[in-house]
């Protein structure tokens, strides 16, 4: 690859951007491989990009996840767009399981000629595995530090607030925030990875990663609950109506109707401590039997909490302070949200932890990132997480580490871009 800088037979070719400060110039263009657009890419594999809504957000969860925000570096609001309009250019080709390319990526650029970058290549041969992406807006794109950096902050909605510091949280900025939020979800983790990794190539001289996040689920087969790390099953409680859970509507901004509010947190879990935990404890601690995954004191799965059934004693079945009493949107007067997790396993780290019997040491660096859809987080993750980051009996074995919040606009109709209504004042 040549650098955009060099003198030499490339320079007659456009960078990638023109404020981009050279890293990819033109030369490699048709040298490197490309995955052709075959017949066979367009099978039931790949889910469809453009819509009403953005995919990966009601879409089955795939078996693996790859979330990555990045931070805006440009100073100039038409950078952001033409970013915008690439990485759609770019996610329409790759979700239907085909390779970025100069020349399909000129739709999307309104630039000419068309950007030289060249597809990495590692996804070549692999299918679309069902890969989405779903891109967020972080509130860095309407204001930062205290500068309107783009003339958006009119735009930003009432409910796209920031997340308030919540007890016990222990975030680290290098894993928390963002400008912009992209969630690559794919059965295929290496297609996941193609996707992030194309999206900030596009993304020089304009915007750059933060952090970044892989997660994994193993769904067993016969359409069953998936389990995260402490072997529970996740997932068992969905929304009673999930388009009204999810979706922005009337009640926001019109570039908002039709998308949705993400909040993600990196959760670590006391792995080491959880499995010296007696099952029983561990079940008073979710409020749920570990192995059916029934509500304490019942055998189906999907009955009902039943949070006012009580023992001979009076007590109540599912502890006062159980994970699911805790958490459950009728209980405590918050709006229902869709969860979407995935178990993350990043190795070993030094780590003291904040309860006993406060290890300390090399431990699993090991959870949940934790990742859920709302039309309204003030409603959502706020009211839930606020007395839960107190009282959550589930506290003793986490530590929220990282995370943000960001407003996924909805989807794209083909020809148009990822929040266009809102670069158009809408
Ligand atoms: C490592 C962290 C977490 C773990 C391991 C975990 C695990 C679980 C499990 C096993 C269930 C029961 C099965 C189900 O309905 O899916 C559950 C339910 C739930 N969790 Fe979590 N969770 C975590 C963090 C959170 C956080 C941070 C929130 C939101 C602030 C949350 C919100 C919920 C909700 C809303 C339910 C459903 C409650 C109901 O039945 O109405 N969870 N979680």
């Amino acid at each position: 690859m040549t650098s955009g800088t060099d003198k030499g037979p490339t320079t007659s070719r456009r960078l990638l951007f023109r404020s981009a400060g050279g890293l990819v110039a033109a030369g490699g263009v048709g040298l490197l491989p490309v995955r052709p657009a075959s017949a066979a890419d367009a099978t039931p594999e790949a889910e469809p990009f453009w819509g009403d809504h953005q995919a990966g957000i009601v879409s089955l969860a795939q078996a693996h996840t790859y979330f990555a925000t990045f931070d805006l570096t440009t100073a100039k609001r038409t950078d952001v767009e033409s970013l915008l309009r690439l990485w759609t250019a770019a996610a329409a080709r790759l979700t239907a399981g085909q390779a970025i390319e100069p020349a399909q990526l000129a739709a999307g650029y309104d630039e000419d000629p068309p950007p030289p970058v060249p597809d990495s290549g590692e996804a070549s041969d692999l299918k679309a595995s069902r890969l989405t992406i779903t891109f967020g807006f972080g509130p860095g794109l309407f204001v930062k530090d205290g500068k309107d950096r783009y003339g958006l902050s009119a735009l930003r909605p009432a409910a796209f607030v920031d997340l308030p510091k919540f007890n016990g949280d222990q975030l680290v900025p290098e894993m928390t925030g963002g400008d912009l939020s992209v969630q690559a979800c794919a059965d295929d983790s290496q297609v996941a990875f193609h996707a992030i990794r194309s999206l900030a190539l596009l993304a020089d001289g304009v915007a750059q990663m933060r952090w970044a996040q892989t997660g994994f689920l193993s769904a067993p087969s016969g359409g069953k609950t998936p389990r995260n790390l402490m072997g529970f099953k996740d997932g068992t409680q969905r929304p009673a109506q999930v388009d009204k859970a999810v979706w922005v509507g009337a009640e926001g901004p019109d570039w908002m109707r039709g998308g949705s509010y993400l909040v993600a947190r990196r959760i670590r879990i006391a792995l080491e401590h959880w499995d010296r935990t007696p099952v029983s404890f561990q079940e008073q601690t979710i409020g749920r039997q570990k192995l059916s995954g029934a509500p304490l004191g019942l055998k189906d799965e999907f009955a009902p909490l039943g949070l006012e059934r009580t023992d001979t004693d009076d007590n109540p079945v599912i502890p006062e302070h159980a994970h699911v009493r805790m958490a459950n949107a009728g209980n405590i007067g918050a709006a229902e949200m869709l969860r979407r997790a995935y178990n993350y396993n990043d190795g070993l780290k030094f780590t003291a932890e904040r309860w006993p019997p406060w290890r300390q040491g090399t431990l699993f660096d090991a959870g949940l990132l934790f990742i859920c859809y709302q039309n309204d987080p003030r409603t959502g993750f706020v009211k839930t997480f606020e007395d839960m980051a107190k009282f959550d009996m589930l506290n003793q074995f986490t530590t929220h580490v990282g995370g943000g919040l960001f407003a996924c606009p909805p989807g794209v109709r083909a020809g148009g871009f990822v929040g266009e209504r809102l670069f158009r004042g809408a």
